[in-house]
């Protein structure tokens, strides 16, 4: 059984100075926290920074986005080799901001799966639904087509290496998270999903994390919901004393 994950991500947030001295607090805080695993992903330009202070704790390394392409005429991107030279073990992968923003489609996010699995770093494959599709009924299908198309093409024993994340699109940065009850309905069908996709074992074994306004306060009931295994920060992760309560949460 893998231990609870919970990963800060900082988005686009943390110049280098500021990195360190979060990365800091945070790895002096979380030295006691046994039986969690902790990632923080900062952006790429303070990950060199953060590696630094991670070095010799129990912090590993993550980046919010990857290129699909070992190198080539991509400018301003990242490939998964520079990403795991530079440290990282971990790598968000379709991010909401990323498939809305920046018109990533499922294909696209299949492909980043892909290639960042092959260079052995562990996607954070993230799936959800917006507001609009929550009240239509349309959740389920939505999370099926996202997380069926990412999933399809791999092995199984791959499957086992990706780590899911649940955030629905109408609670990131909203502070209006989903319930204990809402969350673990899509994660008990994320679940099912994985059963069908990679048999009982595998899909037994791979962590559904959830993300959308997790806070202090609400984090505790999160983490007791069932089927959820971790959780993925946005905002609460750039307060090091709030993304330590979060993390406390979910140490066994
Ligand atoms: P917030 O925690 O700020 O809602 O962001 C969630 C998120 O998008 C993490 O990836």
């Amino acid at each position: 059984m893998k231990p609870p994950l919970v990963v800060g991500n900082w988005k686009m947030h943390g110049a280098e100075s500021e990195a360190r001295r979060l990365a800091r607090r945070i790895r002096r805080g979380s030295g006691r926290m046994r039986g969690v695993e902790i990632v923080l992903a900062p952006p790429f330009t303070a990950l060199h920074e953060v590696r630094r202070v991670a070095r010799g704790s129990r912090l590993a390394l993550g980046a919010q986005d990857v290129h699909w392409e070992a190198q080539g005429a991509f400018t301003g991107e990242i490939s998964p080799q520079m990403l795991a030279e530079a440290g990282c073990s971990f790598v968000i992968v379709g991010h909401s901001e990323r498939r809305r923003l920046f018109h990533e489609s499922n294909q696209i996010v299949t492909q980043k799966l892909s290639a960042a699995l092959l260079s052995g770093l562990r996607p954070i494959l993230c799936v959800g639904e917006t507001w609009e599709e929550r009240r239509t009924g349309k959740t389920m299908r939505v999370i099926a087509g996202q997380l069926g198309t990412a999933l399809k093409g791999l092995e199984k024993s791959a499957i086992e290496k990706v780590e899911i994340a649940y955030e629905p699109v109408w609670a990131i940065g909203t502070g209006r998270n989903a319930t204990a009850d809402q969350a673990s309905e899509v994660h008990l069908r994320i679940r099912s999903l994985l059963k069908e996709l990679a048999g009982t074992r595998i899909a037994a074994g791979c962590r559904i994390l959830y993300g959308g306004s997790v806070r202090p306060d609400n984090a505790a009931e999160l983490s007791r919901a069932r089927e959820v295994s971790g959780a993925l920060v946005g905002g609460a992760s750039l307060k090091a004393e709030d993304f330590l309560a979060i993390v406390r949460c979910f140490v066994p």
